[in-house]
């Protein structure tokens, strides 16, 4: 597979990003709402990174089957969800692709009642958002192509990862 980011470059851009984040909250408690499973490594890297009152709250959000490339409807599972009212929400995931999960997950949140809502992606696919979505922190914007690795999989392999690569089909 060809790697397109290497574990150095993941890692050097998640520590600037938590900067920006830390900086943007200035102290402020946070609840951390990562989308799962893609957001495993994502979210374990920058919140070591981040000195700030956290929490960290887990939702799942599947649309994809296997190899599948085209968005079918979403379902979210937020049982595990703490009460969200009133917390400043950071919801990260691992990749913005057509932008429907987080579209959708963006509502869903409000919805709770959140005082405030930011999104962080680590990866950004060129010319696929169908539904736009504007990000907070975007990490690479990258061609379309499918990427595995760093908590991103093909049929639940390759998530572990240290990098990410372009998948041979
Ligand atoms: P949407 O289209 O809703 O998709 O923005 C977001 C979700 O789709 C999955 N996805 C990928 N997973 N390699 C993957 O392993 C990819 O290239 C890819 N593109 C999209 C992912 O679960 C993401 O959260």
């Amino acid at each position: 597979m060809k790697i397109l980011l290497s574990a150095d470059d993941i890692q050097r851009r998640v520590a600037e990003m938590a900067r920006q984040i830390a900086d943007d909250y200035r102290g402020q408690p946070v609840t951390i709402v990562g989308v799962l499973t893609g957001c495993l490594m994502f979210l374990a890297d920058i919140v070591r990174h981040l000195d700030l009152p956290l929490r960290i709250a887990l939702l799942q959000a599947s649309s994809y089957r296997g190899e599948a490339t085209a968005p079918g409807e979403l379902r979210i599972q937020a049982e595990r969800l703490p009460d969200l009212r009133g917390r400043h929400v950071l919801l990260l995931d691992d990749i913005l692709d057509t932008g429907q999960t987080l579209a959708e997950l963006r509502v869903y949140l409000r919805n709770l009642g959140v005082a405030s809502l930011r999104v962080g992606v680590l990866l950004r696919k060129e010319g696929r958002q169908k539904t736009p979505v504007e990000v907070d922190y975007c990490g690479f914007d990258i061609p379309d192509a499918f990427v595995v690795g760093y908590g991103l999989d093909f049929n639940d392999e390759y998530r572990h990862l240290p990098y990410i690569a372009i998948l041979n089909r």
